[in-house]
């Protein structure tokens, strides 16, 4: 085996170890991300509500496409968790740009009573955050954002505001002091485009958070930190370092792309057309909407086999990894037999989860705050923004991950 070039090591690997996953779908690379429905309307096709699929270095996954299915994985922790250790470790490149699926300690990859515990401290201190404050620093916030492109009369959406809401919103509601939020906005920024800078700025924004507990532990007042430090359950500080970790980064690109995902929508179908004539469609229809055509995550990482299992027809073996493709569930036919018709006011959509790992109920809503003042602050600034580009030169990020715009250049009246 010695004499074997990388390539085929794991050719080798995958016929002798998994072999439904010979020649199996790529979800990378210029094709996949050239038209990822299509690719899943295939598969569907092909192979049905489970099918076999390559992650990036050619690592084998069970691609699960089913609503049915995935709401099956996310309602069985007995038999799918965030614990088990993947048996395709040792086929990892160690160049694996997706490191860190596997490098996270936080709630999100714990199971069982401590994972209980510490989604109860998070749901206890995110319920406390006072709403009306809460829309009102929104509003500040889109304010001074705005303000920075009011004047010039055309703007980037995605990088000058869908992309800054977030995490300053979240720096906030979560204790940072005032001073120390640009920092935390810039590392988190750095954070989420994953280049080498990235290990710099999370080392710092942890370092931050150690430093807030410690004040907190000392000083409390009204934020999400103390809630969090001070709640009977809390757990010790690297684990709670690790969750705050968490509440800052997990909720900034799927917030900042649901904005601009909205946004798209608004500005690009009649159905929307901000004229004033009336009759336009509220700004919260179409956030629901995107939810379902576009949602933010569109496939969700990562859930372990536990047990070995039959899915889809497929066997699958433990500690056999599984992505959970929740755009493409949204489009089962078994639940939308007919394509052509919108979801609706539905709300079962996979958007933000499902079962014991969802996006906790008051992020969900500290979300929509967020989004909704956003867009409507926006609008309400610059009633006649409209696309600087034509709709179909609009590109999508290329993550087999999330759905979101790479830019989203308006023009509008100068105000
Ligand atoms: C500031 C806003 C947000 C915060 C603070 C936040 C926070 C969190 C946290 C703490 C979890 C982990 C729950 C656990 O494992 O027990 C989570 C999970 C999740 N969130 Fe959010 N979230 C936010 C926004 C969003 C948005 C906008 C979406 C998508 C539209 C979303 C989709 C999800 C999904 C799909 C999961 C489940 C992940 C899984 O099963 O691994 N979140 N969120």
């Amino acid at each position: 085996m010695t004499d074997l070039t990388t390539e085929q090591r794991q050719a080798f690997a995958l016929a002798s170890r998994y072999p439904a996953h010979v020649d199996a779908a790529r979800l990378y690379g210029e094709e996949f991300h050239r038209d990822a429905a299509g690719l899943f309307r295939a598969l569907r096709a092909r192979h049905g509500a489970v099918a076999p699929a390559l992650l990036e270095g050619d690592l084998p996954v069970w691609l699960v496409l089913g609503y049915r299915e995935m709401h099956y994985v996310l309602t069985r922790p007995e038999l799918f968790d965030r614990r088990t250790p993947w048996n395709a470790l040792d086929l990892i490149p160690p160049d694996w740009s997706l490191q860190w699926i596997l490098a996270t300690e936080s709630v999100m990859r714990s199971g069982g009573e401590e994972h209980e515990r510490r989604s109860t401290v998070l749901h206890d201190a995110l319920a406390a955050v006072n709403q009306f404050e809460l829309r009102a620093r929104c509003e500040r916030i889109a304010d001074a954002l705005i303000d920075e492109f009011a004047a010039v009369g055309h703007a980037e959406l995605m990088s000058q505001f869908a992309q800054q809401m977030p995490v300053r919103v979240v720096a906030w509601m979560l204790g940072f002091p005032l001073a120390e939020g640009p920092a935390v906005v810039r590392d988190l920024l750095i954070l989420m485009d994953y280049t080498a800078e990235a290990p710099a700025a999370y080392g710092r924004l942890l370092a931050r958070m150690h430093d807030l507990i410690r004040q907190r532990r000392e000083w409390p007042t009204f934020d999400v930190a103390s809630r969090m430090v001070h709640h009977p359950l809390a757990a010790p500080d690297d684990q709670l370092v690790e969750d705050m970790q968490y509440v800052v980064s997990g909720g900034q690109q799927p917030t900042a792309y649901w904005i601009g995902n909205t946004l798209r929508l608004l500005l690009t179908d009649t159905r929307f057309a901000m004229t004033l004539a009336g009759g336009r469609r509220s700004v919260g229809q179409a956030m629901g909407e995107v939810l379902w055509e576009d949602p933010p995550l569109a496939n969700l990482s990562a859930y372990w086999a536990a047990r070995a299992c039959q899915m889809g027809g497929y066997q699958v073996q433990a500690g056999d990894m599984l992505v959970l493709g929740i755009a493409a569930a949204h489009t089962d036919p078994h639940i939308r037999p007919d394509q052509t018709t919108g979801a609706g006011g539905n709300q079962a959509h996979l958007a933000f989860g499902h079962g014991t790992h969802r996006c906790p109920f008051p992020a969900q809503e500290l979300a929509e705050v967020i989004a909704e003042t956003a867009i409507e602050v926006l609008l309400d600034r610059l009633p006649d923004l409209s696309l600087a580009v034509p709709a179909d030169k609009l590109r999508w990020e290329e993550s087999v991950w999330f759905r979101g715009l790479t830019g989203l250049p308006v023009v509008f009246t100068p105000a």
